[in-house]
């Protein structure tokens, strides 16, 4: 008995070893503050779901990095958002969410119809955003006081980008 108790035992430990190592792979996913804070930004953000290919695929079931146009750092963070074509109207005021994505380095919104919506200056908040595209985003108006608080890297980009 004590002979045949020994291979299990064996197979326990190595199960427990592969668990452990899935389960460290999982933690270092998507961080879940960071999923919870995408979620957010995709329940406020009006688009038309039949015309949306990335954001209409957001959801619980899968891991925040692998959503199409999310890129992550390899702590989870997210540090890439891609929503150009997404068909997005109306505006970025509610989606808190977005501006608590501290790791954020490069935003997306081109080509969105974002009328009347002014960039919102908690932008400025995203202290490591260094490229933000809203070629043809529909922004109009107050960007140079919006930006102020911004980095002098951002508000280059936004100049290329032929916004201001
Ligand atoms: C959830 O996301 C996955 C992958 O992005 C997608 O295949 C699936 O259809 C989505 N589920 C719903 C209910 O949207
Ligand atoms: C962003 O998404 C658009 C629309 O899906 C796609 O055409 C474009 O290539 C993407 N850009 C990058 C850098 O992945
Ligand atoms: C933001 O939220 C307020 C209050 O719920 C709502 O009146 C407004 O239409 C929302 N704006 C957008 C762009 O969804
Ligand atoms: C702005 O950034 C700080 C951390 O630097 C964070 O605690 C705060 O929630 C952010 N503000 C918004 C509106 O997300
Ligand atoms: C911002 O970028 C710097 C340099 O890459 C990095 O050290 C820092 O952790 C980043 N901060 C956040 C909140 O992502
Ligand atoms: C802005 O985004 C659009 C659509 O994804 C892309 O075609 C364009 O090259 C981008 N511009 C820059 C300067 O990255």
């Amino acid at each position: 008995m004590r002979i045949l108790l020994l291979p299990w035992l064996f197979l326990i430990s190595l199960l427990a070893n592969f668990l452990g190592i899935t389960m460290i792979l999982v933690s270092g996913q998507c961080q879940n503050d960071q999923q919870s804070m995408l979620l957010q930004m995709k329940n406020s953000l009006v688009f038309d779901s039949s015309f949306s290919v990335h954001l209409v695929q957001w959801n619980q079931s899968t891991d925040c990095c692998t959503w199409s146009g999310v890129d992550c750092d390899v702590d989870g963070h997210v540090i890439g958002i891609n929503l150009s074509f997404e068909s997005i109207s109306g505006g970025l005021e509610n989606a808190t969410g977005l501006f608590g994505l501290q790791y954020l380095q490069s935003l997306n919104l081109a080509y969105n119809s974002l009328n009347a919506a002014q960039i919102p200056s908690r932008f400025a908040n995203l202290t490591n955003l260094t490229h933000l595209n809203l070629s043809t985003a529909g922004f109009v108006g107050q960007i140079p006081i919006a930006i102020s608080g911004m980095t002098s890297g951002i508000k280059a980009w936004i100049a290329v980008l032929g916004v201001v």
